[in-house]
């Protein structure tokens, strides 16, 4: 408001200052030509009544002359005239002719004498105050055979010019108030007309109307640009806090209307089984760093995960559209089962995805097997997950997170049905480069079918660099390298790393007991010696986990420290995995027979250094060994992230401890604090195990507490908060780019987060 009175007020200074200065102009030029005019007239009538006054005046005939001078002076703006001698004395002077400005004064006025007037050469002229009006004087010298007569002074009324000047000036104000009025009118209404329509097209903009597009295109990008500084600012000012389930759910409520997710998994995180002897239900929490990483975030956000069925209970304990509430007791969440029979189970899941797609992804030497009886499976499955997504959704733009290498054709099918879906998916294992991406058959059919996510989510930047290559290598697509995009028929999937975690703190370390207690349990369980040391491992029993190497390190370790023979003990404890895999058989036998190798010649009747323990452990029993251990060893030959390691940072609230990690993991990255190998080395791997078990306790403190600082920070709720920020970004672009549907124009482009 304060604005608009300044600029009035300016407005109007700079009107009056023009009209003031226009007004000037016009009067001095007015009165140049007045004057002008007065002076050419007094000598031209002068010189053409000249003759006729000669004669008479040299004749001293003043009747004459006194008829000439009134002649001349009959003109209304001509007062008199005067005919002054030579002498300077008036010779005549006409009726009107003013009194005090006899031929003495006229001459003073000159500045000449009396005399002097006559002898002039050139007239003179000048404006005269009298008492009460201005007159123009002009002085004429008279001559006759070049010798002077007289002089005859000529007085006009300036009065009239005074009076047209006066008239000249208010006109000139009256043109300036009227110029500043319809200009100022004009300005306004063509402002207030441009508003209208600037503001007529804002709103249609803001409702969608495509028309509107085009001119604000420029505008939106401004803007655009501004809201995501202002939330990027916002959101690492956010992210100074820390990330809890109470955050996640606000983000959610916040960004993306508390809308309810749905998650599609294969494997599901809670399994029920039939004890064979007692025929009782048991819950049975299935080893998978999916699992550990998804379950905390789906009890946050609550939803429905769609998982396959594959507990031999699982049916008996669903509803009538296979559901169950979980977590037993706590009903956080909906598990939705989907059955599939043997041959689908054989063909997708031990199939494509486990002999093919497992082995393609992880540098670990085992060659992957492709069979297109596999591929029709795992195609036929993916419809039918989809297919329970789909099912599930409240909406037709429902946020739906596909999980992992099963579902690689998932995002596309609910890309299909739902264009206006927020699919997410994470691929949860290493990502190949294009040249070993390039055996598989179905490459471009499993690209495409991610490229229908609005996010793809890898553990690291490398793996999505690869993701990259290969739809730059297979498709037809446009690789956006500044924003990590890949656009493909106006369709953009950001392609960006989010490393997973664990929950913080973990679940299962409520009711835990001191870390001295658990070690003297765990310790008389195993038969320790009470100044034993021990390491441990935890792993499926998968090839890419590298537990024949990591068992290899523990006999090279006791070949050359002989000191350890005797007192150190390894605990792998090794769910069985994927059975039905001959490679998995395989490795079955070779890691029992390097564990009964090393037990054998390094064992005796009392000791064994490897303690195999061969079966599934419930995840409390899991942080008891992970409490009860000097070190923690984790050996893989290549893996996406690797949760083990970061449990076991977790269950070590004090602060001891050595974890010994293998630098082929997305979680070595991360944790430079741990002892990074390569599990291939078998003598720095046994060396950096010696390292661990000789470490001091103060060493341990600083090493671990930077460690579980670090895992505290990067939970796995900012994992999925920032996943679920992104996805409402992507979320509100394609809303604008929707409303702004088939008109033809440019995309607005998917910004950085
Ligand atoms: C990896 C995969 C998960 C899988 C887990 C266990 O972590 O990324 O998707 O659940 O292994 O494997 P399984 O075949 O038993 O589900």
């Amino acid at each position: 408001m304060r604005r608009v009175v300044r600029l009035v007020i300016v407005w109007l200074c700079g009107l009056a200052l023009l009209a003031w200065l226009g007004t000037m102009l016009v009067e001095r030029t007015t009165h140049a030509w007045f004057e002008k005019d007065l002076r050419l007239r007094a000598e031209l009538a002068l010189r053409g009544s000249g003759h006729s006054l000669v004669e008479p005046w040299r004749r001293g005939d003043r009747e004459t002359v006194r008829e000439v001078l009134e002649a001349i002076t009959r003109d209304e703006r001509v007062l008199g005239a005067a005919a002054c001698g030579r002498d300077g004395a008036t010779f005549v002077q006409t009726s009107g002719y003013p009194a005090e400005l006899d031929c003495g004064a006229a001459a003073t006025l000159a500045g000449t004498t009396s005399s002097g007037l006559a002898n002039r050469v050139e007239a003179w002229h000048g404006q005269v105050q009298l008492a009460n009006t201005v007159v123009y004087l002009a002085a004429v010298p008279l001559a006759a055979a070049d010798a002077s007569i007289g002089a005859v002074v000529l007085v006009h009324d300036l009065g009239f010019v005074m009076r047209r000047e006066q008239q000249g000036r208010r006109f000139t104000m009256a043109a300036f108030v009227l110029f500043a009025i319809v200009t100022s009118g004009a300005t306004l209404l063509t402002a207030r007309l441009s508003w209208r329509d600037w503001s007529d097209a804002l709103h249609a903009q803001l409702r969608g109307e495509p028309r509107a597009r085009r001119r604000f295109l420029p505008l939106s990008h401004d803007v655009r640009a501004l809201i995501e500084r202002i939330v990027a600012e916002r959101d690492a000012e956010h992210d100074a806090t820390a990330w809890t389930p109470q955050r996640l759910r606000q983000t959610l409520q916040h960004h993306l209307r508390g809308e309810r997710v749905v998650a599609v998994a294969n494997r599901e995180p809670y399994m029920h089984r039939r004890d064979a002897s007692t025929g009782a239900i048991e819950v049975i929490h299935p080893a998978s760093g999916l699992v550990t990483a998804l379950e905390p975030v789906m009890r946050a956000c609550s939803g429905t995960w769609v998982a396959h069925g594959s507990g031999d209970a699982d049916r008996a304990t669903v509803d009538t559209r296979d559901r169950v509430r979980v977590p037993p007791g706590e009903e956080a969440y909906t598990l939705r089962r989907v059955w599939l029979s043997r041959e689908q189970e054989a063909g997708y899941y031990y199939g494509l995805a486990n002999e093919g797609l497992w082995p393609l992804c992880h540098v670990a030497h085992t060659r992957p097997t492709f069979r297109s009886e596999d591929w029709r499976h795992y195609r036929e499955v993916n419809q039918r997950f989809a297919d329970a997504v789909l099912e599930e959704v409240e909406s037709d733009d429902p946020i739906v997170l596909v999980q992992d290498y099963h579902f690689a054709l998932v995002p596309r099918i609910i890309r299909a049905r739902l264009p206006r879906a927020t699919v997410i998916m994470f691929w949860h294992i290493p990502w190949p480069n294009s040249q070993r991406l390039g055996i598989c058959p179905w490459r471009d059919h499993l690209l495409d079918g991610m490229l229908g996510a609005s996010i793809l989510g890898f553990h690291t930047r490398f793996d999505c660099n690869n993701f990259l290559d290969g739809v730059d290598t297979f498709l037809e697509a446009r690789i956006d390298r500044e924003r990590d995009g890949v656009v493909q028929q106006g369709h953009t999937t950001l392609v960006r790393p989010y490393p997973i975690s664990i929950e913080w703190p973990v679940r299962w370390l409520d009711a835990a007991a001191p870390v001295a207690t658990v070690r003297a349990e765990v310790f008389a369980s195993l038969g320790l010696r009470s100044d034993a040391l021990l390491g441990v491992g935890v792993d499926r029993l998968d090839y890419t986990k590298g537990v024949e190497e990591r068992l290899l390190a523990v006999e090279r370790l006791l070949e050359r420290c002989p000191k350890y023979r005797g007192r150190f003990t390894f605990v792998q404890l090794a769910a069985p995995s994927r059975t039905e895999i001959e490679r998995y058989r395989a490795l079955n036998d070779s890691v029992e027979a390097v564990t009964a190798r090393v037990n054998r010649r390094f064992g005796s009747a009392d000791y064994r250094p490897i303690v195999l323990l061969r079966a599934h452990h419930e995840p409390p029993a899991v942080f008891r060994f992970y409490r009860a251990a000097d070190v923690c060893y984790v050996s893989s030959l290549h893996d996406g992230m690797n949760l083990v390691a970061k449990e076991f940072i977790a269950a070590r609230d004090d602060e001891r401890g050595v974890l010994v990690l293998s630098r082929f993991t997305g979680a070595a990255r991360e944790l430079t604090e741990a002892l990074i190998v390569n599990p291939y080395d078998l003598d720095e791997a046994s060396a950096a195990l010696a390292a661990a078990l000789e470490m001091a306790p103060t060493e341990q403190r600083e090493r671990m507490r930077s460690l579980r600082g670090l895992v505290a920070e990067f939970n796995v709720y900012r994992w999925a908060g920032h996943m679920l920020i992104d996805a409402a970004r992507v979320r509100r672009t394609h809303r604008v780019n929707g409303r702004i549907g088939d008109s033809g124009l440019v995309r607005l482009p998917l910004d950085r987060g």
